[in-house]
Parts: structure tokens; C-alpha cells; sequence
């Protein structure tokens, strides 16, 4: 079978671990060249040493314009051209010295320190990846969250930023067709995904198994998911085959926003 990103350029952000990293192991696995990129530099060399040869890293701060401006000077460099940005990298707010993240208590510091990532480091990434690619065409996928379409009172600003990606896709899609630009970008929106970016709320082992069972309890299909399982929908909506894709948010949830799971009273229909 022909591979699916065959001939295809790649630059994914936050792929040193997780989500980003299947993604370039797949795509490369699927005939493309990834530029893996991430700010953790030891973990994405390694990373991207491991995928071999049609891999290469770059360091990426996603917040940061000049480390885009850099980068894509290299990549249009080596490989003249980009036909998928996976805008992937993202950050929680529960990480050390963020405190607490509901919206009476969220630092303002913290607040935009979230958003800087998630949603700058998404306007960022699409309006270079629109200017490099409008003159050939491309596949912009945006990795936003279950969080983005619902509120999180726990986690108001990684919510937020989130629902401001999700949004956001749906600007530069529209845009794109607009200005006859080929170019389609999309949202991906994961939930309960195990990377390890939940490691800082399960805890030491002895609660870690409990807790990962009682978040597995209440999603509809009673497990969390793998980073693979949003590598495969990035790689659909990255290939030509979605080429008819633009604007749309592809839940990767184990069906937890299909709905509630509360039954109906009997006397309501
Ligand atoms: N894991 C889940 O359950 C889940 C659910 C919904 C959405 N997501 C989203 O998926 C994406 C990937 O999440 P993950 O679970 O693989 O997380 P992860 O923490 O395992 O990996 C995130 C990567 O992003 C990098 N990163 C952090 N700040 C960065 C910056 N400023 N610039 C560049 N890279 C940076 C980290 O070094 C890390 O390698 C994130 O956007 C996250 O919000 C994850």
C-alpha cells in the first residue's frame, strides 16, 4: 500500500514526548520528513534520533516569534518547502508554581503563561505555516481539547486557550478559502489521552493505578486513550485524503463528549 504522507514535509511543535512524538513517528513511518521540535532539547535529539534519518529536531519555543522565524528559515532552507505544521505543543497549568487554576483563585501571571503557549504558540504557528504555504498548499492541524469545548472550573486558563484554538482553526480555514489559498486547517479536540502530561495529577504509584481507574470509570468507552490514537486523526486530517477538510473539530475521546451518560428520569422524555 502506498504511504499516505509519501514525499511529505512535516514540522510537528511539542514533539519530544506524548502526542507530538507519535505523531512524528507515524508520519515518518508513513513516508514523510518530520521536524521534530520542542523546547526540552536532550529528550527531543534523543527523540528524534530514535525515529532515524527522515527525522531531525530543532529546538521551538512555540511562544517565542523569533525561535518561528529561525526555524522555518531552516526548514525552508533544507526541504524548500512545508506541507504540515502540527501545532501540538501545550501545557496544562498544573505544573510547579502555577498554583491553582480555577477562575476565583488563577494567578493572572499563570493565566497568560498558559495562553502564551497554547493559543500564542497556535497564532504563531499558523500564520507562518500560511505564509510559506500559500504559494503551494498544506494541512494545518491544531491539537486543541475536550477542555476547549466545555468549561473546566479546575483549569479555567488551560480551558480557555484551548477554546481560543479551537476558534482560531476555524478563522484561518475560512481565511485560507477566502484569499484561494490551498490550504485547510482543522482541530483536533483529545480527552483522557495517558502522556505524560497527566503524571503531575496521579500522584505517586501507590494512588497512581486508583486514580487512573477512576478517571477510566466515567469515560463511555472505560479507558483512557493512547498518544497513537490521536496520531491516526492527525495523520487523516495531515493526508490528502481529508483534502475536502477544512474548519472541523475531530473529538478523540473515547466518546466522552457524545454526551451524558445520566439516564433520563422515567417521567422525562
Ligand atoms: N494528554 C491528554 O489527555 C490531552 C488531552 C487534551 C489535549 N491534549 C493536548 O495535546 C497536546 C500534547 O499533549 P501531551 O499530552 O502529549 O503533553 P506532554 O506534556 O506529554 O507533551 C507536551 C510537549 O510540549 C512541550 N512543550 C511545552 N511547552 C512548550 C513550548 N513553549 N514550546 C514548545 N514545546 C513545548 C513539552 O516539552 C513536551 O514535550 C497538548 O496541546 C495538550 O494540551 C492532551
Amino acid at each position: 500500500m502506498a504511504h499516505r504522507l509519501a514525499g511529505k514535509v512535516a514540522l510537528i511543535t511539542g514533539a519530544a514526548q506524548g502526542i507530538g512524538k507519535a505523531c512524528a513517528e507515524i508520519f515518518v513511518k508513513e513516508g514523510a520528513f518530520v521536524f521534530v521540535t520542542d523546547i526540552n532539547d536532550d529528550l527531543g535529539k534523543t527523540t528524534a534520533l530514535a525515529i532515524g534519518s527522515q527525522a531531525q529536531y530543532f529546538h521551538l519555543d512555540v511562544e517565542n516569534k523569533s525561535d518561528w522565524d529561525a526555524v522555518m528559515q531552516q526548514v525552508i532552507k533544507e526541504k524548500k518547502h512545508l506541507d504540515i505544521l502540527i501545532n501540538n505543543a501545550g501545557i496544562t497549568g498544573f505544573q510547579d508554581g502555577f498554583g491553582l487554576q480555577d477562575p476565583e483563585n488563577a494567578s493572572l501571571d499563570s493565566w497568560r503563561k498558559v495562553h502564551a503557549v497554547n493559543s500564542d504558540g497556535v497564532f504563531l504557528g499558523c500564520q507562518k505555516a500560511i505564509q510559506h504555504m500559500k504559494e503551494s498548499k498544506g494541512s494545518i492541524v491544531n491539537i486543541s481539547s475536550r477542555s476547549g469545548m466545555v468549561g473546566i472550573p479546575g483549569a479555567a486558563s488551560y480551558a480557555a486557550s484551548k477554546a481560543a484554538v479551537r476558534n482560531h482553526t476555524k478563522s484561518v480555514a475560512l481565511y485560507c478559502c477566502e484569499k484561494g489559498y490551498d490550504i485547510r486547517c482543522n482541530s483536533i479536540h483529545p480527552a483522557a489521552i495517558l502522556t505524560p502530561m497527566w503524571e503531575p495529577m496521579l500522584g505517586s504509584e501507590a494512588e497512581r493505578e486508583e486514580k487512573l481507574a477512576m478517571i477510566a470509570k466515567d469515560i463511555p468507552m472505560h479507558r483512557l486513550g493512547t498518544p497513537e490514537d490521536v496520531a491516526y486523526a492527525a495523520l487523516f486530517l495531515a493526508c490528502d485524503e481529508s483534502k475536502y477538510i477544512t474548519g472541523i473539530e475531530l473529538t478523540v475521546d473515547g466518546g466522552i463528549l457524545a454526551g451524558s451518560s445520566a439516564s433520563p428520569k422515567k417521567d422525562v422524555d
